[in-house]
């Protein structure tokens, strides 16, 4: 015993990229790690304004945050995000493979470009950044953490999500031989498999055009749902983000290419 409880979980002079980290999950995490001292640089599709609250919340604790709007499925423009995070803060300690995107389509409708885009965005881009992150943390001789957001999905199929359950199955793989091949280098991979969470994403799970009454049928279902878990309430973005700190920290140390089930129980309902 050789660590304090809060040296254990201090992030200061560490920087950390959180992809999708402008709302959500992603911005639970940004806070989280802004407050156990990491520097954070948000990268979002959205314009910076959707930013704002998440940056506004580190700031008014004294973080550090700089945002970046780019599109993740652009594997050209990962090298902007690596020189990005390298101008601003000087280095990259952390990276949380967070953004996705998850709609309800049934296996029966399935086209081509939702495939495309979902996998993009989910798996290709947290394959490519990962790869130019540990490249860099390589080169660097410094170790570092890779943190990806997966999901119960890839565990257990709810439905009507087998374009997403395949992607996020392909992050845990990704997760585990990544772990194998770059622990050596002192780089961990682990990821995280959320189970319902409150989001702005999962309110709009089934898409843009849905009348009120399957609005009202849906959350019905929800509140069915949320009592049969052992838990009895959805998770929250705070509840991933005290998971991804812990990924982060030095309490992890010895913790690679496992998933962390954050879920409330649901895998055992
Ligand atoms: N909410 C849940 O119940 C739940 C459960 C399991 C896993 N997850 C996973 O957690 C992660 C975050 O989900 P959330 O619920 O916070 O979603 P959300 O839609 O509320 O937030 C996602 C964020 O990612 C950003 N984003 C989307 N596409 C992008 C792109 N191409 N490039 C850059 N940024 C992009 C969005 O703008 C947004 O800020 C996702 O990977 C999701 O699959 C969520």
């Amino acid at each position: 015993m050789n660590a304090t409880i809060q040296s254990l979980f201090d992030l200061t002079g560490k920087t950390a990229i959180v992809t999708g980290g402008a709302m959500g999950i992603g911005s639970g995490i940004a806070i989280r790690l802004a407050e156990a001292g990491a520097n954070i640089l948000i990268v979002d599709i959205v314009e910076k304004g959707e930013a704002l609250e998440t940056m506004n919340e580190i700031f008014k604790t004294g973080g550090r945050v700089e945002y970046l709007q780019l599109d993740i499925a652009e594997t050209a423009s990962i090298d902007a995000i690596i020189e990005k995070a390298i101008m601003v803060f000087g280095d990259i300690h952390i990276l949380v493979n967070n953004a996705g995107i998850f709609k309800y389509l049934p296996v029966t409708h399935l086209t081509e470009e939702f495939w495309d885009r979902t996998m993009n965005i989910n798996l290709k881009a947290a394959a490519f950044l990962s790869k130019a992150v540990v490249n860099f943390m390589i080169a660097k001789q410094h170790g570092g953490r890779i943190i990806n957001v997966s999901s119960i999905d890839s565990l257990k199929p709810s439905g009507n999500l087998a374009t997403y359950d395949a992607s996020k199955g392909g992050v845990r793989m990704l997760t585990r031989s990544f772990a194998k091949e770059v622990g050596k280098y002192g780089i961990t991979v682990n990821d995280i498999a959320p189970g319902g969470v409150n989001t702005p994403g999962a309110s709009k799970i089934m898409g843009d055009q849905v009348s009120i009454e399957q609005l009202e049928a849906m959350k019905a279902g929800m509140e069915q749902f949320v009592k049969t878990l052992p838990l009895q309430r959805m998770g929250e973005p705070d509840d991933i983000a005290n998971a991804t700190l812990f990924l982060a920290s030095k309490a992890s140390a010895y913790i690679t290419g496992t998933t962390l089930v954050v879920d409330g129980g649901l895998l055992l309902i």
